[in-house]
């Protein structure tokens, strides 16, 4: 039996890297998922994957930081659908730069996206969730949330307060059978870390116990972990896969 057989997944920032490659393991354990992303061809790209995996799969084409956009898009998704089952924040974002140079567009686009734009999405879906009596709430954060990084400050503090949200989550759903944790993952090779200066993956790769990079495929496992059965004791925990870095 596979472990997510016949459940509904909403997953934002399915459109590339670490949220594409968690709609398509949650479609090879028997899900069927909903594809957010920024761009309708990414999103739609992904769904197509769902569907050769045998599971259903829908499009959606939503900026997570927009609440109206959010709302509308959910409305249609339930409408649809009936019910959602797992929800996974991912859709993030960076501009990093030293905080003394750091532009309002930059820390608020970066906020809004990242930590508002969980709240956005988990507000939308938790009527209907919370009803249901049962559901998975999972937050992608970082270890950055956990230990800063110089030139991160806005994305640090996003992925800190996603922390705290998930806490905080996790405390009002547990009542109702739902759970929310989060995953933070440390340096995975996706488009968010492609850009970086060699120098600077080399200085990274030092601090990572297990010796290399994540990937994608590695969240992605965690993330199935968490919306199984098996982790229906589990809530209001961060799970770092990072090889190690943070310990
Ligand atoms: N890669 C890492 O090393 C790493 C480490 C720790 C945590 N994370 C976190 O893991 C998550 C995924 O990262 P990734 O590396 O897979 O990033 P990525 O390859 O850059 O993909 C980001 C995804 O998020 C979507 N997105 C961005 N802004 C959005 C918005 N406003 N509304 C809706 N969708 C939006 C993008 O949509 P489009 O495809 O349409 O552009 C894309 O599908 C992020 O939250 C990131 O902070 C990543």
């Amino acid at each position: 039996m596979k472990q997510l057989e016949n459940q509904i997944a909403v997953v934002t920032g399915a459109g590339r890297g670490i949220g594409r490659a968690i709609a398509l393991k949650f479609a090879a354990e028997g899900a069927d998922v909903v594809c957010v992303s920024r761009t309708a061809e990414n999103s739609e790209k992904v769904a197509a994957e769902v569907r050769a995996l045998g599971r259903r799969a829908w499009a959606y084409a939503v900026d997570v930081a927009s609440g109206e956009s959010v709302n509308a898009a959910a409305e249609k998704i339930l409408a649809e659908l009936g019910r959602v089952d797992i929800l996974v924040n991912n859709a993030g974002v960076t501009r990093d730069g030293l905080l003394m140079r750091m532009t309002d567009a930059d820390w608020d686009t970066v906020l809004n996206t990242n930590l508002k734009g969980a709240f956005n999405v988990t507000r939308a879906f938790s009527r209907a969730v919370l009803k249901q009596r049962a559901g998975r709430v999972i937050n992608i954060t970082s270890v950055i949330g956990l230990i800063g990084n110089a030139g991160q400050c806005n994305y640090a503090a996003s992925k800190a307060g996603l922390i705290g949200f998930t806490q905080s989550a996790a405390r009002e759903f547990a009542a109702r059978g739902v759970t929310v944790n989060a995953i933070a993952p440390g340096f995975t090779e996706t488009d968010m870390t492609a850009e970086l200066k060699p120098e600077l993956k080399e200085q990274v790769l030092k601090q990572i116990p297990l010796g290399s990079f994540g990937k994608a495929e590695d969240i992605a496992h965690a993330a199935v972990f968490l919306a199984s059965p098996g982790a229906r004791y589990v809530t209001g925990q961060v799970l770092a896969v990072d090889g190690g870095m943070v310990m």
